[in-house]
């Protein structure tokens, strides 16, 4: 579609964007929501995350109560689906700038995160009343198996989403409607790059572009570890690894290298598709009171 050069307000500049993104085609949800990033999406509303792996209520306002929508819900609505690493080849092979060894050894790291929440998973299923009955804040194996969930989930929902938005190919510029959106929220394309950069070159493990689902704008958002200052109630659109493990082997120490490398491969498609389900999202549904 032909955007018109002034955009009065920012409902505005929403309503082209969404008439824009309808005119993509969209991927699948499921394979979205297979991502994990549907569930990182939620955090903090226990109810949503299993509900958002299964695509039920995702985007869609509950027409009836939770409790009533619990009473008709089948048991097997809430088992979660198996964790398993993604294949990033096809994405990989087309990200330019960046070197197979790179990608190879940054994906060997993300599959031991897949296998440590696994295995961190399954030792807190087998944990008995008994082994839980001492628990307290000092220290715990619950305690312990805790935190080291969060890191490992962290480590593999934002690494599923750095990697499904490499390799843009013909989509490594946004399309006017986001471009403008972006130059909306962060006063010009130049803000929002710097943002990019600066946000990149401050943090130590993640700088994440995120939907704030309380106030329903765009915002940079930074981690210094996976599980370090992890935003609740954002949508991530877009999420950059700022490890140096991200980055190492091709670019030195360089972060801004990388980092200028990086936004010449992004996939704008990729990201514009999980804008379009963030605004689906909107309002925050914490609860049924508002
Ligand atoms: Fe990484």
């Amino acid at each position: 579609m032909t955007i018109e050069p002034s955009i009065e307000t920012p409902e505005e500049t929403q309503q082209l964007v969404q008439a824009d993104m309808a005119s993509h085609s969209r991927r699948d949800f499921l394979k979205l929501a297979s991502t994990g990033l549907g569930a990182l999406l939620a955090m903090g509303t226990t109810l949503a995350v299993p509900a958002l792996a299964e695509a039920k209520w995702f985007g869609k306002k509950p027409s009836a109560s939770p409790v009533n929508q619990l009473e008709t819900a089948s048991v097997f609505d809430f088992v979660p689906a198996p964790v398993q690493a993604m294949d990033f080849s096809g994405v990989f092979g087309k990200t330019q700038g960046f070197s197979a060894k790179q990608l190879e050894a940054h994906y060997g790291l993300y599959k031991g995160y897949v296998g440590k929440y696994k295995t961190i998973t399954e030792a807190i299923k087998a944990l008995t009343p008994e082994q839980l009955s001492g628990a307290n804040a000092t220290y715990h194996p619950y305690r312990e198996l805790l935190v080291e969930q969060s890191f490992a989930l962290n480590g593999v929902l934002l690494h599923e989403a750095y990697f499904e938005a490499l390799g843009g190919g013909s989509n490594t510029l946004p399309s006017p409607a986001l471009k403008q959106l972006l130059t909306h929220h962060f006063g010009s394309w130049e803000g929002f790059t710097a943002h990019l950069v600066a946000a990149g070159k401050c943090m130590r493990g993640w700088a994440i572009l995120a939907v704030n689902l309380r106030d329903g704008g765009l915002h940079w958002y930074g981690l210094d570890s996976h599980n370090q200052f992890s935003p609740m109630l954002t949508i991530p659109i877009l999420v950059v690894d700022v490890y140096e493990h991200a980055y190492l082997l091709d670019f030195s120490t360089n972060r801004e290298a990388y980092l200028t490398a990086l936004m010449k491969t992004i996939d704008w498609g990729v990201v514009e598709q999980r804008l379009a389900l963030a605004m689906e999202q909107k309002p925050a549904t914490l609860g049924n009171k508002r």
